[in-house]
């Protein structure tokens, strides 16, 4: 990587490394047209992509019953959030109602987070890969019905593979619950964050559950050293996945017309994507595939805790080889799903003239977020995913005046909820309280 950003300054620096909860500008962002045009995938793998999905359809139909409203397709709403945005005006002192919405990837089928796209369609693709080869499907894909993959003869044969994944919770799920309803072998390892519910889950379905003491990225090296010593192992990258990236990208093609059913389709305001970041997959999918669709007229900004901030960090120094620990700080977060110390060389250099921006938030404020969003709308999220309520608060939202157009009062503020709908209540009505006490 030829990215020299050079050291941080000293008192950002300063900042991240106390843990103080900070907005950033991209200073390499260029015009989408200019920064997607120099990237190795295009708007033709997000098409690709896009009919994958579309003909498994019918199968996800009919093996995850939560699938059939949409007849198959995985696909969350778009929703108005005017009782939250006035509650944060109140709350927060901000100088108008900014205008939100919420898209609800917490109430995601099969997994109940954004990773029910990028996980469901990695072993999607090696599903239908192993299937051509047994020449289970023809060689005219988009021919082919593909329930057939929901029959024995596929069964026996995914049962000879076996898919490895490292996961703070969420990918775990999406994998091994896909996984193990086709039939395959699925061996998640686990770091500390990952939440008892979530191993719960994945035992009953029949994964094989490996737990780490480690963070995050030591549970990937150790699940990809696993699936290396192991003949007929698929490793499930987070780090490296271009697969994982583009069933994350899928969501900007379908938002589009979301967009559209929300506003006067003519207006086309400017709109200021918020999204909740860990290794950066997730979130860089979906970049990517908003800046396909929407160009300049969307600003995407990530949202990281304090104390992990390793995709901040990446940009600012340009080099994904690092770990939070390296600036002092622990990774420890109450935001499960984004409590990683590495950052994705796969993603980072994608979004190095693509990224608007990063902020990042304290536990703090992810719990009263979680319990604003439920008092106000009744939704229902985790902690990592409120990160992206924080994005309204921020100064170029709240500044007037000469501001830049996503900063203007008609702005749509694009708040991506990452996950939380499969929270059990136990563990939601804690975050809640917690919540309701931050002050
Ligand atoms: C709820 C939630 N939000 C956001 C993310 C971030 O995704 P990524 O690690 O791909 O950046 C995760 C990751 O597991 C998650 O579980």
């Amino acid at each position: 990587m030829d990215w020299h950003a050079g050291q941080p300054d000293d008192e950002l620096l300063h900042k991240i490394r106390a843990a103080t909860p900070l907005m950033w500008y991209n200073t390499q962002l260029l015009p989408a047209r200019s920064a997607l045009k120099r990237l190795p995938l295009g708007r033709s793998e997000i098409d690709d992509a896009a009919a994958r999905l579309a003909r498994f359809a019918p199968l996800l139909s009919q093996l995850f019953p939560d699938t059939q409203p949409n007849d198959g397709i995985i696909e969350s709403p778009l929703r108005p959030a005017p009782a939250l945005a006035r509650a944060l005006e109140l709350e927060f002192r901000l100088p108008f109602t900014p205008r939100i919405a919420l898209k609800c990837d917490n109430e995601l089928p099969v997994a109940g987070s954004i990773k029910a796209r990028g996980g469901v369609y990695e072993v999607l693709c090696l599903a239908e890969q192993a299937a051509i080869d047994a020449a289970i499907l023809p060689a005219d894909l988009d021919s082919a019905d593909y329930r057939i993959l929901n029959r024995d003869r596929a069964h026996q044969l995914f049962s000879r593979h076996t898919i490895t994944v490292a996961s703070t919770g969420n990918l775990g799920l999406s994998v091994g619950i896909t996984g193990r309803a086709l039939g395959f072998k699925v061996e998640v390892h686990m770091s500390h964050d990952a939440r008892a519910w979530k191993k719960r889950l994945l035992r009953e379905r029949g994964a094989a559950v490996v737990e780490h003491r480690g963070d995050y990225s030591t549970a990937v090296a150790a699940a990809r050293r696993a699936s290396a010593a192991c003949s007929g192992s698929h490793f499930v990258d987070d780090e490296r996945s271009e697969q994982l990236f583009l069933g994350y990208s899928v969501a900007a093609l379908r938002l589009n017309d979301q967009l559209a059913a929300l506003d006067d389709a003519a207006q086309k305001p400017k709109c200021n994507a918020y999204l909740p970041c860990g290794v950066g997959g997730g979130p860089g999918g979906v970049a990517f595939g908003l800046k396909h669709v929407l160009g300049d007229r969307v600003r995407c900004y990530f949202a990281e805790p304090t104390h992990a901030p390793c995709f901040l960090l990446a940009m600012l120094s340009g080099t994904a080889d690092l770990h939070v620990s390296d600036y002092g700080l622990d990774g420890l977060t109450a935001a499960d799903g984004l409590a990683v110390g590495m950052p994705s060389p796969l993603v980072l250099p994608m979004m190095r003239h693509l990224l608007d921006g990063c902020y990042t938030c304290t536990d703090q404020q992810l719990m009263r977020l979680t319990y604003l969003l439920w008092e106000t709308e009744g939704v229902r999220a985790e902690p990592s995913a409120a990160a992206a309520l924080a994005g309204p608060l921020m100064p170029a939202s709240r500044s007037q005046g000469a501001a830049p157009p996503s900063a203007a009062p008609q702005a749509l503020h694009l708040c991506w909820l990452t996950g939380g709908a499969m929270l059990p209540e136990p563990d939601f009505y804690a975050i809640l309280e917690k919540g309701q006490q931050v002050r």
